[in-house]
């Protein structure tokens, strides 16, 4: 049983500007572990580099250098068969813009994964949790019917199905009410405590003063790392970084 899930050490991210040859770093030498049952809040401003580090620890995005180490192993040194496999059977992602596929019925886009993965779908699992995180639409309805935060739902489910051992989630409630928002996160702190590891990215610092650990990133740098945190830290570090 490896205890360590995720290790990154010394990730940078390189962009190219445009069409020139001048590239911008983005991420600059960032080192972070988490363990199995760690809930990691990640905080900073917008265009701090918070969705470019998820991408790029998840294995989602390679960074220009340092290395990536998620359960043992390097998902950008497995062939690109091997890697989606890895990602599939293993990593969960919540993405900031959902990722579903509009064409598809509610329903449908939950389950695909379990599908390509030839897993057993749970219907009743399924309709349990939509109705646990207050999903009001029909399931059977298309994703491109459905209001930004049902979209959001549906891509939260999907994950909470996959029985995943590491979930990446960029702003998982971004779009939610209040109270669907304190749903999800007591259901992602189950999780949690559960054994899986989680990596949340959001604006929201009462959220993220109730996960385990707070990281604060600020122009592509990690500058604090937050053990407990409370609220107060987490807002202090962050005015700390803006002047
Ligand atoms: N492919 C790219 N090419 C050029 N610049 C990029 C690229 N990807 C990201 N950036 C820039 O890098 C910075 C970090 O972007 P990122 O999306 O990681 O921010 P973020 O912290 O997730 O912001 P938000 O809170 O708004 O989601 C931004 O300034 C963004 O414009
Ligand atoms: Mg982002």
């Amino acid at each position: 049983m490896i205890n360590q899930v995720i290790n990154i050490q010394n990730v940078t991210k390189s962009v190219s500007i445009g069409n020139s040859k001048q590239t911008l770093e983005i991420l600059h030498d960032i080192s972070l572990t988490a363990n199995a049952g760690e809930f990691l809040s990640i905080v900073g401003p917008s265009g701090s580099g918070k969705s470019t580090l998820l991408n790029a620890m998840s294995g989602l995005s390679k960074p220009t250098s340092g290395q990536v180490t998620i359960l043992g192993t390097n998902p950008y040194q497995l062939r690109p068969a091997k890697a989606a496999a890895f990602r599939r059977d293993q990593i969960g992602f919540i993405f900031q813009s959902y990722n579903l596929i509009p064409a598809l019925p509610a329903f449908d886009n939950i389950v695909l994964p379990l599908r390509l993965a030839h897993r057993k779908v749970d219907k009743e699992k399924i309709t349990q949790l939509l109705k646990q995180i207050n999903f009001e639409a029909n399931p059977s309805n298309f994703v491109s019917d459905l209001s930004g935060g049902e979209q959001q739902k549906v891509a939260i489910v999907r994950v909470l199905v996959a029985n995943s051992r590491v979930i990446f989630a960029d702003e998982p409630t971004g779009a939610l009410d209040t109270v669907s928002r304190k749903i999800i996160f007591d259901l992602l702190r189950h999780l949690a405590n559960q054994g899986v590891c989680i990596i949340m990215v959001t604006h929201d610092i009462e959220m993220a003063a109730a996960t385990d650990k707070a990281i604060t990133l600020s122009d592509g740098h990690l500058e604090k790392v937050i053990d407990d945190p409370t609220a107060e830290e987490i807002f202090q570090a962050l005015n700390e970084e803006k002047s």
